[in-house]
This record gives C-alpha cells, sequence and structure tokens, in this order.
C-alpha cells in the first residue's frame, strides 16, 4: 500500500459501516453500536469530520438509563445476526439495549475531541456540545462509583466478561467456575457461523455468558441486587485503570467548564482508586493482575490489561521496573506487541480473540500510556507493530503477535480509527 492508502482505506470503512449516527463494530459480526467502540471511533472520525466524531459519542449517550449506566450495546434496529438479540437481554428499555457496560473510554476519547477542536480554533463552536455531554458522562462515572464499586474501593468489578470488553481472558475461567449453566437451555450462537470457531470463545465460556444474563434478567436488570448477588463479581484490571484515566479527564473538562463542585467529586474518585488499585498488584507475578472479589484471588495472568497503569497515570519505580521487564520480554517473543495474553503462558493461542491476539485499541491505551510516562522507545515500538500489522494486513478485528495474520471480523471500525487516530506524521 502507498502511504496515503490505508488513510483513504480506513476512512472508507467509517463511512461503511455508519448506519446515521452511530458505526456498527463490523457489518457482520457485530451489526449494534457497541459503547467502547464508539468512543474509539470517535476519535477516528476526528480526522476528517469532526461533526460525526461528536455525533457518535451523542448517539451512544442517548442510550443511557436513568441511572446513569450506559449499556454495551444499542439496538437501535434489529438484526437476526447476532446473538443474544434484545429479545435474550429482556431490559424492556427505549432504545432497546443490552443490561451490561463496557470499559469506560468515552471521557478520555471527548477530552480529545474537545481539545482537538481547540486546537484548531473551533472550541467556541463546540463548547454547548461540551457542555451537553458533560453531565452524562458524569452520571455514568457516578454510576460506576456506586454499582461497579460498591465497597468503595477505587476499584471496577465486572459482572460479565463481556462487561470488561476483553470476553474470553483466561482471567475469567477460574471466578466463572461457580457459575451455574445447568439451566441455560438451547441457544444457537450466530458468531460461530460468521467466523472460524478457533478464532472465538469455548461453547462452556458462551454457556457462562449465557447464564450471567439470564441472571441480570431474573433481578430486572437491578444494579444493587446484582452488586449484592451475581455469581461473577471480577475487579478487572483493564476496566479499573481504563475508569482511572477516564476521571482525570473528566477532571479536566470539569474545570475547563468551571464546574468546580464536579471536579472535587471526581477527584474524590481519583483519590479512591489511587488508594485502592494497589490490591491489583500481584506480588508472585510482579504484575497488575485482575483479582476474584468473592475469593480474594489474583487471576495471576499477565495480560496486555496489565500495562494499562501507565495510561491510568500511576507511577511508582519497583512497579513500573516490574512491568517494563515483562514488556521487553514479551517483545523478545513476539514479532508484534502487546499479545493479549503472555506468550509464556501455556493458554497463549495466537488467533483466539482474548487469549494470545494483538488488539489496536489496546495497543493504542498502553503506547499513550507509555508516551505520557516518559518511555518513548516502548511507546514507538507499540505504535510502529500495530501501524505495520495494519499496513501489511488491513483493519481486523484482531492479529496473530507471532506471524500478524488477521483475525476476527475484517473491516473493523475501531481498528480503521486507531489507524486515523495514530498515523498522523506517517
Ligand atoms: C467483542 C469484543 C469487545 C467489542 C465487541 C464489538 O465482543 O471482545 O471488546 O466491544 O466485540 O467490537
Amino acid at each position: 500500500m502507498s502511504p496515503n492508502e490505508p488513510d483513504a482505506a480506513a476512512r472508507a470503512i467509517l463511512k461503511a459501516n455508519d448506519r446515521g449516527g452511530y458505526t456498527v463494530p463490523n457489518g457482520r459480526v457485530y451489526p449494534f453500536q457497541w459503547n467502547w467502540d464508539s468512543a474509539f471511533v470517535a476519535l477516528g472520525f476526528d480526522r476528517f469530520d469532526r461533526e460525526r466524531a461528536w455525533t457518535e459519542i451523542e448517539t451512544l449517550l442517548r442510550a443511557q438509563w436513568d441511572d446513569g449506566f450506559l449499556p454495551h450495546i444499542v439496538f437501535w434496529k434489529d438484526d437476526p445476526g447476532y446473538f443474544p438479540g434484545p429479545s435474550v437481554w429482556g431490559t424492556g428499555k427505549q432504545p432497546v439495549t443490552s443490561g451490561i457496560t463496557q470499559p469506560p473510554v468515552a471521557a478520555t476519547s471527548v477530552r480529545k475531541l474537545w481539545e482537538s477542536a481547540k486546537a484548531t480554533g473551533e472550541g467556541e463552536r463546540y463548547r454547548a456540545r461540551l457542555e451537553a455531554l458533560f453531565p452524562k458522562l458524569l452520571a455514568w462515572h457516578r454510576w460506576f462509583a456506586t454499582c461497579r464499586d460498591f465497597e468503595q474501593r477505587g476499584l471496577v468489578v465486572a459482572m460479565h466478561p463481556w462487561e470488561t470488553g476483553r470476553d474470553n481472558s483466561p482471567e475469567w475461567d477460574v471466578p466463572g467456575e461457580p457459575i451455574d449453566v445447568s439451566k441455560v437451555g438451547d441457544y444457537v450462537r450466530r458468531d460461530t457461523s460468521h467466523l472460524d470457531s478457533k478464532m472465538r470463545p469455548t461453547k462452556l465460556e458462551y454457556d457462562r455468558y449465557l447464564a450471567l444474563v439470564q441472571f441480570g434478567r431474573s433481578t430486572g436488570w437491578d444494579h444493587a441486587r446484582i452488586a449484592a448477588e451475581n455469581p461473577f463479581r471480577v475487579a478487572d484490571v483493564g476496566m479499573s485503570m481504563i475508569l482511572l484515566r477516564a476521571n482525570r479527564d473528566l477532571a479536566a473538562l470539569a474545570n475547563e467548564l468551571g464546574k468546580c463542585d464536579e471536579a472535587g467529586e471526581v477527584r474524590g474518585w481519583i483519590d479512591r482508586a489511587e488508594r485502592g488499585i494497589g490490591w491489583l498488584w500481584d506480588e508472585d507475578v510482579n504484575a497488575w493482575c485482575s483479582r476474584d472479589t468473592l475469593t480474594g484471588r489474583s487471576s495471576g495472568f499477565v495480560t496486555s490489561a496489565s500495562f494499562l497503569s501507565f495510561y491510568a497515570g500511576l507511577s511508582g519505580p519497583r512497579r513500573d521496573a516490574a512491568m517494563r521487564a515483562h514488556f521487553d520480554r514479551i517483545a523478545g517473543m513476539v514479532e508484534f506487541v502487546m499479545p493479549s495474553l503472555d506468550p509464556a503462558d501455556p493458554g497463549f493461542q495466537m488467533i483466539r480473540y482474548w487469549r494470545g491476539p494483538v488488539w489496536a485499541v489496546v495497543n493504542y491505551m498502553i503506547g499513550t500510556g507509555l508516551a505520557e510516562m516518559g518511555d518513548p522507545d516502548r511507546a514507538n515500538r507499540v505504535r510502529e507493530d500495530t501501524l505495520e500489522l495494519m499496513r501489511r494486513n488491513g483493519f481486523y478485528e484482531a492479529y496473530s503477535p507471532i506471524d500478524g495474520t488477521g483475525s476476527g471480523g475484517d473491516d473493523f471500525s475501531w481498528t480503521a480509527a486507531i489507524w486515523l487516530a495514530w498515523a498522523d506524521g506517517d
């Protein structure tokens, strides 16, 4: 591809996947609006259509529930190509949505959109839109602080593997064991009719996903009851780091808008996270890991999410040095960083979804964090590897860290968006 070709191809993907105000991750496999996908997609649109970038996030927030909850899928239009669809979730909301959330990247993206508008002298044109978005983002983060951090420990407790956005990470295997799958019943998956099942979660994993959906539904999607009774309650290192980062960005937006009380409230969440997040440090593996809140047990897995501590703005010499050592060790084992699972782990599989493949969006967060924390060499390695994967193979859902083969859906929106957001100056 010539240097301009990927840029044009990436734009074409976002345009083709645009369904009018929102973008589907991939027309066949994921035909609805996904929460954190849209947050990244907005960054891609911002490179060539600022107006459309803001709309992506505004549309997502139109699906927010009254208690501040922001769903992981919005089913704006029905589509038989996906399971489990609206009737399985049974949330009874308008628009029809799922009943779990996803990593809160949106506030970070909105800050980026705002800064990019200001940098080109368009800040005043977008101020009213920022003012309208801010209370909604604040309400969502407040929902996190109560319903997903109900013990006020500064963590995000995921109630479903899908909530983490890293669906079949091995971190959820042991915490998933107590989930009773005996009453799940028969169902027909759609993902494995679009894609090779070797790239997808297993039947047991899917049974657990559905059992958790059925449990949530049985509570009438009562988030307080789910917090108290859900059979799966894991403090996810990815979401915890992402929320800490997003709160820093939300606080910056509050200051920008002169909202002192709100800035103070957000600061309180940041302080709480800075005090509590150390619980996710695993001394045995010397890394940041997810931890089961029901048993207190660390997953012990080094995943790509472990490297988000830099993005979260955490710094401490001993832990940073340990994470850098993990980075260098893993970088020496693969052609393309950062595999979603440590390749030294016996469960590593180079094409199975979140058990090995490289995901552009996670790399973008890792690279951004490393650059911000003064580590340009590792930041460049992550960025260069990510861009090279796209140059060689196009815009896949994920890629093999060993040989770069694309896996999952092709023409994938958030991958194309990361190209646009990151390839500047390429
Ligand atoms: C998969 C991914 C999730 C993503 C969704 C849509 O479920 O694991 O992170 O949001 O697809 O792309």
